[in-house]
């Protein structure tokens, strides 16, 4: 069985359910700090499975060692964290101590139980604002706010881990901008208060629950000005999951892959799309630059082609579409 934690959450719920599509039997562990209990029956739903679902906080390590005890885990995909840039800088000790904290509990106990494959999940945030585009996984790395620290500092504490003992194997995923849902529109990402990320801003704009989108700096040396990035489908970032996790079981040591989709897309392009796509138009102003944005990041994906024979499969038309089902049958 593979332990999954977060897995109530945008992205684990989605890999849940590739993973069980795969022939894999799961088990979640998450607090739903920042997601809701009824994901679990949509998961159960969607696949016409049951899943057994612990509701306890990563770090409780008794609670941790008893699924471990009660479950046959071979490996475990680490979704569990807090993920707000922001609310990061506002809170910096609630993120090194929720992100960090669980990685270390998580590892400790799989180390008690000899389960040493462990997929996790890292982001495009880890590397520095200065590198040329498209970033590959030798890029240089550094960041500006205490969640993409975090991500950094647990990559290192990996990286340790598998130099320590090369019965490890573990792969950092790194995430680009994950966006669209489930293709039933039953699963997707659902921010608390005023969403944070472009693509959830779109879809309440759409749906009316806000006036306009607010475009942050139309003078960054873009295509159209507007903040270029690689977005991807949350269903192919799942399926790479599952790939990572055949790769864990027959490669040891360490590794951070990035996953992506290579092609780098503007704020206007996005907004283009969308309303191509689903035939609303999405009425905006520009605003100034956010702080900490940058002009533009895209992955190199060779990496991840190479290692996991894996690349996306899901076109920009395809993630608008999706994200615009889930916000309208909400
Ligand atoms: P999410 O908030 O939707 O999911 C995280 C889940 O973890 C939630 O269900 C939450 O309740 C749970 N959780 C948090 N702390 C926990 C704890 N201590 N114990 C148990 N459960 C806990 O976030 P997401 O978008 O699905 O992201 C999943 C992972 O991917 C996170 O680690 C995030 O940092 C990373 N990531 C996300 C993005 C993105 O844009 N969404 C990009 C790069 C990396
Ligand atoms: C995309 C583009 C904005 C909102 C963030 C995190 C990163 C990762 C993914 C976890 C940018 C512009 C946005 C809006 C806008 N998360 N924008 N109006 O900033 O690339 O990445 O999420 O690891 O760490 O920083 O994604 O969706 O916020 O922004 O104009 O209301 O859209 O300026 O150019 P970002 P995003």
């Amino acid at each position: 069985m593979i332990l999954v934690t977060g897995g109530a959450g945008y992205i684990g719920s989605h890999t849940c359910i590739e993973l069980i599509n795969a022939g894999h039997k799961i088990v979640i562990v998450d607090n739903f700090c920042n997601s809701e209990r009824k994901v679990i029956d949509t998961i159960q739903s969607i696949t016409s499975s049951s899943v057994v679902c612990v509701d306890a906080d990563v770090r409780d390590k008794q609670k941790l060692t008893g699924i471990f005890k009660n479950y046959p885990i071979s490996a475990a995909m680490h979704f569990a964290g807090h993920k707000a840039v922001g609310e990061s800088v506002a809170k910096p000790l609630s993120y090194y101590k929720n992100n960090i904290d669980s990685t270390l509990a998580l590892c400790e106990v799989m180390d008690e139980f000899d389960v040493r494959k462990l997929i996790f999940s890292s982001s495009a945030t880890v590397y520095d604002a200065s590198n040329k585009m498209p970033l590959d996984e030798e890029s240089s790395l550094g960041c500006t706010n205490p969640y993409g620290w975090t991500k950094l500092m647990i990559e290192q504490i990996l990286r340790d881990l598998s130099i320590s003992n090369d019965i490890w194997s573990i792969v950092s995923l790194r995430y680009f901008n994950p966006i669209g849902a489930h293709k039933s529109g039953k699963l997707g990402e659902r921010p608390t208060g005023i969403p944070n990320n472009l693509m959830p801003y779109i879809t309440q704009v759409a749906s009316g629950k806000r006036d306009k989108l607010h475009v942050f700096g139309n003078d960054y040396p873009t295509i159209d000005g507007t903040g270029v990035r690689d977005y991807i489908h949350v269903v192919d970032l799942a399926e790479g999951h599952v790939r990572a996790l055949d790769y864990a079981r027959n490669h040891g040591g360490s590794q951070a892959i990035n996953l992506g989709s290579g092609t780098g897309y503007s704020v206007l392009q996005i907004i283009e799309a969308f309303e191509h796509a689903t035939n609303i138009s999405i009425p905006y102003v520009i605003d100034p630059r956010r702080p900490g944005d940058i002009a533009t990041c895209y992955a190199k994906t060779d990496k991840a082609k190479r290692l996991l024979n894996w690349q996306t499969q899901r076109s920009l038309a395809q993630m608008c579409e999706d994200s615009w089902r889930f916000e309208s049958q909400k």
